[in-house]
């Protein structure tokens, strides 16, 4: 069973709707819908948005059901130049830029306890997603995705979290579902189509282009589960 994550109802309720045999247990306040995805089992669910609610959603999927991989499917900011509007962000690792424990001595970034900064996402996942976008005639880059509870919509914290570390695009969930999956070692993979510039332009160009680009992170989404099981 695959299951998949996305924060916002729009970022999964065309994949809910290709369920032909949807089933809802509701645990936490949160919907997880089980079925078959073009011949594959998963679980599904929208988590919320922001780090608690998604580990909480990650956490809760892997002890009640028997995930294998978990998706994160939905929409980002760039933080690149190579990635605009449309363009897919899959992550190689997540790191979470609102972690800094510096003032004791810390890199910022620094996740305590594993001691890691960047959490390496499944390479076989990220490979199949970028075979899978590019077959679908979509640009794409594989690297960091970066994760706060903030909306990004100022080039002084855009950039810096591109320079600090080397980040393709910012969310607000994947860095907590790649942390959850990484202590229960269960492989995982952000897939994030890029909704606004992260920039001034963000808080315009969001409601503006979320739902077209979370419906093509759906289609890509639906491809590799189709993709994956036959492999
Ligand atoms: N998701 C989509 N756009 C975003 C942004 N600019 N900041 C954080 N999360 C996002």
């Amino acid at each position: 069973m695959i299951g998949i994550i996305g924060a916002m109802e729009v970022e999964i309720q065309g994949l809910k709707a290709m369920l032909p045999d949807a089933q809802t247990t509701t645990i936490s306040g949160i919907d997880f819908v089980t079925g078959t995805l073009r011949g594959t089992p998963v679980v599904m669910a929208v988590c919320g948005v922001g780090k608690v609610f998604a580990a909480l959603c990650a956490q809760t999927m892997i002890l009640r059901f028997p995930v294998q991989a978990i998706i994160n499917s939905g929409v980002a900011g760039t933080l690149s130049r190579e990635l605009g509007i449309g363009d897919v962000a899959i992550s190689s690792d997540v790191v979470q830029h609102d972690m800094d424990t510096s003032p004791l001595g810390d890199p910022v970034g620094l996740i305590s306890g594993p001691n890691v900064i960047h959490i390496p996402a499944n390479q076989e996942l990220a490979e199949l997603v970028e075979e899978t976008v590019k077959s679908m005639d979509r640009h794409c880059v594989k690297g960091t995705i970066a994760t706060g509870d903030q909306f990004l919509c100022q080039t002084e914290r855009k950039n810096w979290i591109h320079e600090t570390f080397g980040a393709i695009a910012g969310e607000m969930e994947g860095g907590s579902i790649g942390q959850v999956c990484y202590v229960n070692q269960i492989p995982f993979v952000i897939i994030r189509t890029i909704s606004d510039d992260a920039d001034g332009n963000a808080p315009a160009d969001f409601p503006a282009f979320v739902e077209k680009t979370a419906k093509a992170a759906i289609e890509i989404t639906a491809a590799v589960v189709e993709k994956y099981q036959a492999e």
